[in-house]
């Protein structure tokens, strides 16, 4: 594994001096913090800012201009929209470059149901899906759509997490249009059967659509084996950059037909217009790919650290309990850690142990921390939910930081538990 180039995250504080921002570095003896937050974002492989740098600076033209600067920023553009194809194995057209990928799921789910030629007025999605799904097929619905939610496996079964094919094939009907299911699950790990699902979509003749925004770099995706007509994803989960991510359109069998969700200059055939970024796309590009490098030559080095983290953590901490799919089923991500305390709740055992960066089970929307929607599709209640975090250890992750973050978390456990008895 290669380093990121530094000795772990560096940490900061930002000040505003006059109209600039300043922003005041601090090496890691400095400030020691511990980054155990993998899913909710990754650091920027420092290879791929590297290669972003001139983007910035010397070759800055737009890639839309026909003169030579503009030629040159657009070949870049072609030459890391070919290493993104390649990498999952699918053509260089059907690369669609978005913000990200809230985007890419609006561009894909609305895009394509919303299509003058799509007749069919129904959906199917999965409970545990991530909002940026959720709540696109909640504004369909408010628009005539009808939409089918499918449970997930409960908790307690080796696959908890991941979606009931049985039920997920007793949705579909002869109306439905688009079925979007999830790669692989942002707070559990939990790893969808996607060959099954790209059958049985095939089988009933409707779109598929994933969100592979938690896969890629973390799996091997081969749009080859497994047909997917519509594949969302961010660089940012893959040690790219902010901002920058991808709908891929056309990987099935199907044709797929777009509906633009935001029009302007025409750009990428007019399914996406606005200027595309440049920088954006070589970092997300170079990320992947080295993302993809690191998993083939040391697949199971992320794994062993999770692994190290829960059984330190388990053996000093009475009755913790794993959410979701076991780790011997494989149905779940290698980095991913989700857990359930005996009788503390995961926000007061987070705002203990500042300095080390993970997830709780309730998510901040709006002024009241809700509990997680896909813990309580599990089938756990609001309590338990309320008691569990998510840990997800990353490439740039070193052994000595799990192993001082497990001290602390048991130490700072031991605390609250005396407090509360
Ligand atoms: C599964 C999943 N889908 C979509 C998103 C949204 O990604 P972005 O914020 O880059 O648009 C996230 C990010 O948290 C995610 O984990």
């Amino acid at each position: 594994m290669e380093s990121a180039g530094h000795q772990g995250p560096l940490w900061c504080s930002v000040k505003r001096v006059n109209e600039f921002y300043s922003i005041e570095l601090f090496s890691q003896d400095q400030c020691i913090v511990i980054y155990l937050d993998n899913h909710a974002t990754t650091p920027c492989d420092p290879v791929a800012v590297e290669q972003m740098r001139p983007l910035f600076t010397e070759l800055f033209a737009n890639p839309h201009s026909s003169h030579q600067g503009g030629q040159l920023a657009a070949n870049t553009i072609d030459e890391a929209l070919q290493t993104i194809a390649s990498t999952v194995h699918t053509q260089v057209e059907n690369v669609v470059v978005t913000s990200g990928a809230t985007e890419s799921n609006a561009l894909a789910i609305r895009g394509a149901v919303t299509h003058p030629r799509q007749r069919r007025r129904h959906l199917v999605t999965v409970e545990s899906e991530h909002p940026a799904v959720l709540d696109v097929m909640t504004d369909l619905q408010a628009d005539g759509y009808s939409v089918t939610l499918v449970p997930v496996v409960p908790q307690g079964q080796p696959n908890a997490g991941t979606v009931d094919l049985n039920y997920l094939e007793s949705a579909i009907t002869s109306e439905t249009a688009l079925v979007s299911v999830m790669w692989a699950n942002n707070e559990i790990g939990a790893i969808n059967p996607m060959a099954e699902i790209s059958d049985l979509c095939s089988r009933h003749g409707c779109l598929l659509h994933s969100d592979a925004t938690q896969a890629l770099g973390r799996l091997e995706v081969d749009l080859q084996s497994i047909k997917i007509d519509l594949l969302s994803a961010t660089a940012h989960k893959f040690y790219g950059p902010k901002g920058t991510g991808f709908l891929l359109v056309g990987g099935g069998d199907r044709r797929v037909r777009l509906r633009p969700q935001m029009i302007g200059g025409g750009q990428q055939f007019g399914i996406r217009s606005g200027t595309m970024n440049p920088a954006g796309i070589v970092g997300m590009a170079v990320a992947l790919q080295r993302s993809v490098i690191d998993l083939r030559q040391d697949p199971n080095r992320i794994s062993q650290l999770r692994d190290r983290l829960w059984s330190r953590l388990s053996s000093g901490i009475d009755g913790l309990i794993l959410n979701g799919p076991c780790f011997e089923s494989h149905l779940r991500l290698s980095g991913n850690l989700n857990l359930q305390l005996p009788d503390i709740e995961g926000q007061a055992w987070m705002s203990s142990t500042p300095e080390i960066l993970f997830s709780s089970g309730s998510a901040c929307s709006g002024h009241e921390p809700a509990p997680s929607h896909v813990l309580t599709a599990l089938g756990l209640s609001e309590a338990e939910a309320r008691r569990s975090v998510r840990f997800g250890v990353g490439r740039f992750t070193e052994i000595g930081e799990v192993e001082a973050a497990a001290d602390q978390l048991i130490e700072a456990y031991s605390n609250l538990a005396k407090l509360q008895n």
